[in-house]
């Protein structure tokens, strides 16, 4: 986690995003209202199962959807301008300079055809109006930043010349290249092996605090959340069911999904039954009514059937989205786990 100092203004704000994408069969709500910020330096993690929009979300904000999609928002401000009135040709100047961005999967994100030099440089001489040995220079910095030996010699090599952790650590070092304000990293490990995995994530730790830019994690490993995150937002079904700092989250966690994904990881020296979340996310594709969870959902009432749940504010600066109030919902947590919390 970063050592914030007390809050200033947001860097990212987003207000009620929606994303819809038109599908064969009809129209997709990936993502349906969904609000977070981000403040400059903090590690914002958000995590949920597979397809409950978390790429969508963040690929919306960056303009970087296909035509079949349509985005809309109350707000989405960065840095002070508003994303929403800007042109493809001004986001893309954002992208890469004062956002950086790290994929899943490097080898879709690096062009086999030009040499990692090539690439690392690309953004650096387009943004910032520098020339090709200054360039140079700072992709061998950031190469040799990233953990990367001989970083002369690598940037003549091609991607395929590299092992799948290198390939990722340049895929780090082009997004840092122009000292972006904000760095969005979706899943940037799971195509790696468990060790490299977290050389990979300490190493985006280590740099985040080193160039103090804000990072925005996507990942579906609630381990790295709980070492890294200093907010977090949980997603279901393209809502955020539940937000707020990790601290409070891991320690009391509200939103009975959020429950069960908590349940689903091993605590160290604790001997318990491992939870799952029996069921499947619910399609996206066409209008629904009522909580979406609700087919899971242990404590779904004829209530969460069609009533949309609100989202309740918690004298912590946390809230999640259900039919529950607070006072109950923590009732109903003392009696399934006595003595703990909330
Ligand atoms: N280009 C697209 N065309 C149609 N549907 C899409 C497209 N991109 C995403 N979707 C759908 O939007 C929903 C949200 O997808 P998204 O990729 O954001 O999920 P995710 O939370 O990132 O999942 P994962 O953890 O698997 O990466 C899914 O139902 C997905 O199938
Ligand atoms: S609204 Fe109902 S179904 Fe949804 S999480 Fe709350 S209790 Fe469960
Ligand atoms: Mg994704």
């Amino acid at each position: 986690m970063s050592d914030l100092a007390q809050p200033s203004a947001p860097l990212l704000d987003v207000s009620n995003l929606v994303v819809d994408i038109k599908v064969s069969a009809g129209t997709l709500h990936a993502v349906n209202g969904v609000s977070f910020s981000v403040m400059p330096g903090e590690t914002y993690c958000i995590v949920g199962e597979s397809g409950c929009g978390k790429t969508v979300a963040t690929l919306a904000l960056m303009g970087l959807l296909p035509r079949s999609a349509t985005v809309r928002a109350d707000r989405i401000m960065f840095e002070g301008h508003d994303l929403q009135t800007l042109s493809q040709e001004q986001l893309s100047e954002l992208r890469g300079n004062r956002i950086g961005m790290i994929f899943q999967d490097p080898m879709t994100s690096l062009n086999p055809v030009f040499t990692v030099g090539n690439q690392l440089m690309e953004p650096y001489l387009r943004h910032r109006n520098a020339g090709r040995r200054e360039a140079r220079e700072r992709a061998e910095y950031l190469l040799e930043h990233v953990g990367i030996q001989a970083p002369r010699q690598r940037l003549a090599q091609f991607p395929h010349q590299l092992s799948g952790g290198l390939r990722q650590r340049v895929m780090i070092a082009m997004a840092l290249m122009c000292e972006p304000a904000l760095l969005i990293a979706d899943e940037p490990t799971t195509a790696l092996d468990v060790t490299v995995q977290v050389q990979i994530l300490n190493l985006l730790a280590k740099l985040q605090r080193e160039f103090k830019t804000a990072l925005i994690l996507i990942t579906h490993d609630l381990g790295v959340v709980a070492r890294l995150a200093d907010r977090m937002s949980v997603m279901y079904a393209g809502r955020i069911v539940e937000s707020g700092t990790a601290r409070e989250i891991f320690k009391a966690p509200h939103h009975p999904y959020t429950r069960g994904l908590l349940d689903c990881i091993p605590v160290p020296g604790v001997h318990r039954r491992l939870g799952s979340i029996p069921g499947i996310v619910p399609s996206l594709i066409g209008e629904s009514e009522g909580c979406q969870f609700r087919n899971r959902c242990s404590l779904a009432s004829a209530t969460c059937v069609h009533d949309d749940p609100p989202f309740r504010h918690l004298t912590t600066g946390n809230g999640y989205r259900c039919v529950i109030p607070p006072d109950a919902m923590a009732n109903i947590a003392r009696q399934v786990n006595p003595g703990g919390a909330p």
